[in-house]
């Protein structure tokens, strides 16, 4: 362990101001689509309100994943033409687009690959929920995953000046990546995550997903078929390969999150098998 890095974790997490920030209009929206009887005129108001968002909301509504070929013009049409809960997900990735769209050291990664892979995660989590018959789900995975390694941002620095002892506790104690950023520097990405969650008052099944996408046997019962979903998505971009850094081949999909999302062999083959596919989607809304 080492003790001095830990510290120092500590003192950041403790400091809120040492976070990333978020929009209050974004935790509004999410909060609000939440509410099954919530008004959209109150949801389109609320959007309009921030200027810069709802620039960045219509180019990326207006984008072919999004728009399947509608034209969007304004906020109110695109509630109309795509519903509440697809116009929240555009939210969502316009606003964390600038928390994670950077590059990340510690892990080894250039600016737009976190980016791009927690894109292409989303819309991967997001057509297994669809696949699957579990459409409720559908929102909350794909904005699960969008935001599930924002941890990386704040651990990062900690793990570039510990990454060789970290891939050595890997192999030494047969672990993942997860688990040897806990046992060396006290905290790993998903804990910082869930307090950035927390931070930017993100529901509790959001947070669920971030604290448990790699240790989804460990996930609430309560949300264990939406972090499963993200966490097998999650995977199979990782053997993709897709926007992985130096962490990325030492995870391991969970049997329990296989249960939980009923997957055979035969369909996540399936799964891995799009992964090109699902990055020229990812292309289509960076
Ligand atoms: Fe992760
Ligand atoms: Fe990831």
């Amino acid at each position: 362990m080492h003790e001095h890095i830990k510290e120092r974790i500590k003192t950041v997490i403790a400091n809120l101001n040492a976070l990333p920030s978020m929009p209050e209009v974004v935790t509004r929206i999410i909060n609000m689509v939440n509410d099954p009887n919530v008004d959209f005129k109150l949801v389109a108001e609320e959007i309009s309100r921030d200027q810069a968002i709802t620039t960045n909301i219509l180019k990326i509504a207006n984008s072919a994943y999004f728009s399947k070929g509608k034209e969007i013009a304004s906020v109110e049409k695109a509630l109309v033409t795509l519903g509440m809960k697809e116009v929240k997900d555009i939210v969502v990735v316009a606003a964390t687009k600038q928390v994670l769209d950077k590059p990340v050291i510690g892990y080894d990664l250039a600016k737009g690959e976190l980016w791009k892979h927690n894109v292409a995660v989303a819309m991967l989590a997001k057509k297994i929920a669809i696949d699957k018959k579990k459409k409720n789900l559908a929102d909350l995975v794909f904005t699960g995953g969008i935001i599930h390694d924002v941890g990386k941002t704040v651990l990062a620095i900690y793990v570039a000046s510990t990454f060789k002892d970290l891939i050595q506790s890997t192999v030494d104690n047969q672990i993942t990546f997860a688990q040897a950023e806990q046992l060396l520097l006290g905290f790993d990405h998903q804990e910082i995550g869930q307090i950035i969650l927390k931070k930017w008052q993100f529901p509790e099944s959001l947070q669920n997903i971030v604290r448990y996408h790699h240790d989804a046997d460990d996930a609430p019962q309560s949300d264990i078929e939406a972090v499963a979903i993200v966490h097998v998505a999650n995977t199979i971009c990782q053997m993709a390969g897709i926007g992985i850094g130096g962490d990325g081949l030492y995870y391991e999909l969970s049997g329990k999150a296989i249960e939980a999302t009923g997957l055979d062999d035969s369909e996540l083959q399936h799964y891995y098998g799009i992964t090109p596919e699902l990055l020229k989607m990812a292309r289509q809304i960076m």
